[in-house]
């Protein structure tokens, strides 16, 4: 425990309060006390920018130095040299599993792969316009009444079974989202495959032709859903951790936290790339005009998938995705005058002293959608790609916040509004 205190002085009183450090030295002021001690002062911090609102073992990261770590392992060694299952068991339960646990981990989320059949009846009654994000936020909720039973916290089984059950289902989901949209039949994969593989097969697999696997493709996936893995108390995780503070089960806190990525300012800015990119080449092509408008003041048009909130230097997953994003466009030979504007973007960007001067780098979603794009998933898909990454990262946070008897989420207000009025009747007013 650290001995050092933070000083407050309000209206001439002092009050002291204990400043806790994590294990990578970040520090902060312990509040908890701050209402009680001085009769109802609080703090006031919209978009919890400055606000931790738990401690966590499961992600580090450093935006400054461009470090991302799951459990401790640096993310360039997880996404060069584990898989997106390993990954999964590794935020989930702490550990890398060794290979017998890996092995038990995905028979157990096979054995819970059916979704059932009466959830297609749901999934028809959507318009084939329907978002998936939307598509797949509902099922996630409807998944609840198939699977009633909450989860009882204080039993490990209970609470494994319930996480084999949604990596098992949510894949499944997925795959119904895209398919519906396409008017392709809905089926529940090849359960002799990989967990990335069964994904590819049940997402693209024609009822009348064999699905061939392309291990470029697999491995682009693999690494792409462990870059989205977790992300700390991003608004997703937080809504996650926040639903299921009330006790809410699972499935209903991880149907929140799909509508919370659905956000353009959070997941759904995959989707605003390639919709630039189309934008971009519908008025001909000209990425130096868009790049004058990027930083045009007077216009309000931002270059999507450059910058992060967090990342100051460089995003450590936009560097492993680039190199990713090459090898599936060679390999898959793809000629798409869209890539050819984001290159176009790209390079100018890096060399044009507004974007350098201001540490503005390609972020993951500039490569993610063009990989997603150069895999034949449609653009609408991209975000619910994100959600099928960060899925282990949601469980694995969700279980902390479980584990650790947090409190119910509720912060507090100041209150701006009206002070206390006569009503007066209606016929008054
Ligand atoms: N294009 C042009 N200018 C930009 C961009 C951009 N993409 N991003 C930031 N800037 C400029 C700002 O205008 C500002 O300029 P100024 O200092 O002259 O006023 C400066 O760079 C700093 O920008 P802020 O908005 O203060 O940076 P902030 O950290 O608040 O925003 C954000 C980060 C939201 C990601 C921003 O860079 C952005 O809008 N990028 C495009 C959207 C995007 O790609 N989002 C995905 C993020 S990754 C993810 O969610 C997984």
């Amino acid at each position: 425990m650290s001995e050092k205190i933070a000083k407050l002085e309000i209206n001439g009183e002092k009050y002291e309060f204990p400043v806790i450090e994590g294990t990578e030295n970040e520090i902060a002021i312990d509040i908890k006390n701050l209402r009680g001690s001085t009769n109802g002062v609080i703090t006031i911090d919209p978009g919890y920018k400055n606000t931790g609102s738990c401690e966590s073992a499961i992600t580090f990261l450093d935006g400054e130095k461009g470090i991302l770590r799951y459990r401790g392992y640096a993310i360039e060694d997880l996404a060069e040299k584990a898989d997106f299952l390993e990954v999964a068991y590794l935020l989930i339960f702490g550990e890398l599993p060794t290979s017998k646990q890996l092995a038990k981990f995905h028979k157990d989320i096979k054995a819970q792969s059916i979704v059932d059949d009466d959830i297609k009846k749901i999934i028809d009654a959507f318009p084939k316009t329907a978002h998936p994000m939307g598509v797949l936020a509902s099922l996630t909720s409807a998944l609840t009444a198939f699977n009633p039973s909450s989860v009882n916290v204080d039993s490990e089984e209970e609470m494994y079974n319930a996480i084999v059950k949604i990596l098992g289902k949510f894949p499944v989901l997925v795959a119904w989202a895209m398919r519906k949209k396409q008017g392709l039949p809905l089926d529940y994969g090849n359960s002799s495959l990989g967990y990335v593989e069964n994904i590819l097969q049940m997402m693209f697999k024609k009822p009348h032709e064999e699905y061939k696997l392309n291990p470029i493709v697999v491995n682009a996936l693999d690494k792409l859903l462990i870059l989205h893995a977790d992300h700390e108390q991003n608004c997703s995780t937080s809504t996650v951790r926040m639903v299921g503070s009330s006790h809410a089960g699972l499935f209903a806190s991880l149907a929140a936290g799909i509508s919370a990525l659905w956000g353009p300012l959070h997941g759904g800015a995959n989707q605003a790339v390639l919709e630039m990119l189309e934008g971009i080449r519908e008025d001909g092509g000209d990425t130096k005009k868009y790049m004058a408008k990027a930083k045009d003041k007077s216009d309000s048009f931002r270059l999507m998938g450059f910058g992060h909130r967090v990342y100051k230097n460089f995003d450590p997953r936009a560097t492993i995705i680039k190199k990713a994003a090459d090898e599936v466009l060679a390999d898959l030979g793809v000629e798409d005058p869209i890539l050819d504007i984001a290159k176009g973007l790209e390079k100018e960007a890096l060399e044009d002293s507004y974007f350098v001067d201001r540490k503005l780098y390609p972020n993951v979603d500039f490569y993610s959608g063009i990989i997603y794009r150069g895999m034949g998933i449609p653009t609408e898909m991209f975000t619910v790609m994100f959600a099928l990454g960060r899925l282990p990262g949601w469980i694995a946070q969700w279980r902390e916040m479980r584990l650790r008897k947090e409190p119910i989420g509720r912060p507090r207000q100041v209150y701006i509004g009206e002070n206390h009025r006569e009503f007066s009747k209606i016929s008054d007013r």
